[in-house]
């Protein structure tokens, strides 16, 4: 009889009945979202999910003591397809760089002696730990109590995964010991090697999808929008560094792990405390040789600098601190078929050559596809189709061709030939002069611009990515598919969907829900920082830093705008303010000046902008300081600190950093033996200052 309870109105099922459809109803709506969030392959169309929805809801509403403790209408975050919600992180959750040999680990040391300014015989003692290969998560402990936990996000906002986290066996939920009033703890969730596999065989088994690898288990296990899933995965945390605290934990991080154990959390193990750079490389070694006796994976080890003041001094660049590094383990490799060589155009139109491999297990991840670089790199290797070639993996980066087995090469391979027109829009394509080395080009070009589709719509994906638009819901799929059936032409066509709602609403995958989604995906960007606005242009060698650099110096979209276009003059003043910025050289602003000298791009960017509230940037941290927004420029010896270190002082505080002199100077600080700068500093009225004189400025 049970199939027919579909069909009964929610007003006249029986408590018994109820009771049965609201637990088949649950596990529905549990099956369509897994497919819809974690597999993008929806099986039923919206209108279908919808219909569940609310039938699961009308018969809650009738039967209010049956509602499940699984039940759809209770999972995280309101609707179940809208998702997690964002959580902003007080302090950024940052990555780290990496070392890749000894020579980049002794240059880490030698970085943070000078530094730091540091005698040689002044010891620096650095905490050497696993690096584990999982996925990394913030927890929010008030008065001792796990009151919210987030994942990493871009850095600066994550999605609350609290209840998933929740459900973690060796997360302490509440804290022993003294514990500051706010504690946010930083670490790893990982699955363990023997957990995956058996996770793995018990997916296969019930026809669910297996993952590559136990980060990607970890992960996909972490996203579930239903907690029940994740309390069924082995799930485990390690703890490693920490956000906003209320109290220090210590002086050094020797003595903050300390403090982290007692709490009740689990570390990073085996960690060692070294001193010297023969102690951080035979921890590294002793760790790379224990590796596959490990019960989890790790991928290099961590050094960190123990004395927290220190790491206080030496601060971050870009994304990663100084006082840390990643040293990883040498890449997995392995040998396989080269099948074919397939040259894909990107959105500056690169040529990129990619090789279609025979599918090769290399560390724990299948992989058909590996990248050949370039041409020249082709050349050197001599890489041809049907050879053997080695390819190798290691951690995030994309499978590369390292190198041919020559002696597996069948007769009458032949050598590659690099198309000389783009392969898409069959344009020129062309190696260009770099203005800076005066050398070619390693990419060839494709000289199309925009009417190279797949330039444009490789711009388009660039334009709404994480980093950029982060638009949720127009991912690289839907680009493609709105792109070619001229929904979405420009990014401003994006601002303006609204209008084409019900067309969209009648494409297969979608419907009236997820429509509703996007759109108010679109909205919530509406609102958008400067710095995220000029990296979404997606201008060649415009990175974030970047993009960060010449928001912070620009301050608003059209100070910015204007100030590019008249820099296309080189003899301009606003050409000479822009390779002023410390970090952007002649090749940058070549690039830049560039972009703006062609109408077309110039057109687009005042038709997205005619859109949007472009938000001028934001001074970072303390806005109140002295020097907040001011320019400053360097020059001379220091005597109290290293210029390193006196530059990032000033940007902490929201200074900009300069490396000449120019009339958008503010204060020029002036050691010892300061020569030309002072003179043009004069020349021009700025201020001067000693280097007391800025110690006093900034307190
Ligand atoms: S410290 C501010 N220590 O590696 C520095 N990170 O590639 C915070 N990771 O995002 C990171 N083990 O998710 C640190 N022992 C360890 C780690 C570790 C794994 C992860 C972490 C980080 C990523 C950077």
């Amino acid at each position: 009889m049970t199939a027919v309870l579909e069909e009964v109105p929610a007003e006249e099922l029986t408590p018994e009945q109820a009771a049965k459809e609201l637990e088949r109803l649950a596990e529905a709506i549990r099956h369509h979202d897994r497919l819809y969030h974690q597999e993008d392959s929806p099986e039923v169309p919206d209108a279908d999910y919808d219909a569940l929805s609310r039938r699961n809801a009308a018969i809650e509403a009738r039967f209010p003591d049956l509602v499940r403790a699984d039940s759809p209408s209770r999972r995280v975050g309101a609707a179940p397809v809208a998702g997690f919600a964002k959580v902003r992180h007080n302090r950024p959750m940052l990555s780290l760089g990496n070392a890749f040999d000894e020579a980049e680990v002794a240059e880490f040391l030698a970085r943070i002696r000078r530094f730091l300014n540091l005698s040689d015989e002044e010891p620096v003692a650095v905490l050497a730990e696993p690096k584990i290969d999982g996925v990394s998560a913030s927890l929010r402990y008030e008065k001792g109590r796990f009151i919210q936990g987030a994942t990493r996000g871009d850095g600066t906002t994550g999605e609350d995964i609290t209840a998933n986290l929740r459900t973690l066996g060796d997360l302490p939920k509440e804290l022993r010991g003294r514990i500051p009033d706010i504690l946010e703890i930083r670490g790893e969730v990982y699955m363990r090697r023997d957990e995956f596999q058996a996770l793995n065989a018990r997916q296969e088994a019930a026809g669910e999808k297996v993952f590559a690898n136990p980060r990607n288990a970890a992960a996909g296990s972490l996203r579930q929008l239903d907690p029940q899933i994740t309390t069924a995965r082995p799930l485990h945390f390690f703890a490693y560094a920490w956000g906003e605290i209320s109290a220090p934990l210590g002086a050094t991080l020797a003595e903050a792990r300390d403090r982290l154990e007692d709490f009740g959390f689990t570390l990073n193990e085996p960690a060692r405390l070294c001193r010297s750079l023969e102690e951080l490389l035979a921890h590294h070694r002793e760790l790379a040789e224990r590796r596959p006796e490990l019960p989890y994976d790790i991928d290099g080890v961590v050094y960190k600098v123990d004395r927290l003041d220190w790491q206080e001094r030496l601060g971050f660049v870009s994304r990663a601190p100084r006082w840390a590094v990643a040293h990883k383990f040498p890449a997995e490799q392995a040998e396989t078929l080269l099948k074919a060589i397939e040259v894909q155009v990107g959105r500056t139109g690169a040529l990129t050559p990619v090789a279609r491999l025979e599918p090769i297990t290399v560390g724990g991840v299948v992989v058909s596809n590996a990248t050949l670089h370039n041409e020249d790199e082709i050349a050197r290797k001599d890489v041809r189709v049907g050879d053997t070639v080695v390819i190798q993996r290691a951690g995030d980066v994309i499978p590369q061709v390292v190198s041919v087995v020559l002696d597996k090469r069948p007769r009458g391979a032949k050598p590659y030939r690099f198309p000389i027109v783009c392969p898409v829009c069959g344009s020129h394509a062309v190696r260009e002069i770099n203005p800076t080395t005066g050398r070619e080009d390693a990419a060839r070009r494709c000289t199309g611009g925009l009417i190279c589709p797949a330039q444009a719509v490789e711009r388009l994906k660039h334009f709404v990515s994480r980093d950029a638009f982060d638009i949720e819901g127009l991912g690289a799929k839907q680009i493609e598919a709105f792109w070619r059936d001229e929904l979405v032409k420009s990014p401003g066509d994006i601002f303006r969907l609204k209008a084409r709602a019900e067309e969209i609403t009648a494409r297969e995958g979608w419907g009236e829900q997820s429509v509703a989604n996007l759109m108010a995906a679109v909205e919530a960007r509406r609102h958008i920082g400067l710095d995220r606005f000029i990296y979404a242009l997606g201008i060649r060698q415009v990175g974030q830093a970047t993009a960060r650099l010449l928001a912070l110096n620009y301050e608003t979209l059209a100070g910015f705008r204007e100030a590019m276009t008249a820099a296309a003059e080189e003899a301009s003043p606003e050409y000479a303010d822009l390779v002023a910025i410390d970090g952007v050289g002649p090749a940058v602003a070549a690039d830049l000046a560039g972009f703006f000298a062609e109408a077309h791009n110039r057109e687009i960017l005042d038709d997205l902008a005619a859109q949007v509230e472009v938000e001028a940037a934001a001074v970072p941290a303390a806005s109140a300081s002295p020097v907040a927004g001011k320019t400053v420029v360097f020059t001379g010896t220091l005597e109290r600190m290293t210029r390193s270190e006196a530059k990032a002082r000033a940007e902490a505080l929201g200074a900009k950093v300069a490396g000449s002199v120019s009339r958008k100077t503010d204060y020029l600080v002036a050691g010892a033996a300061a020569g030309s700068k002072a003179k043009k500093a004069a020349e021009l009225g700025v201020a001067t200052l000693s280097e007391e004189e800025w110690l006093d400025l900034i307190g």
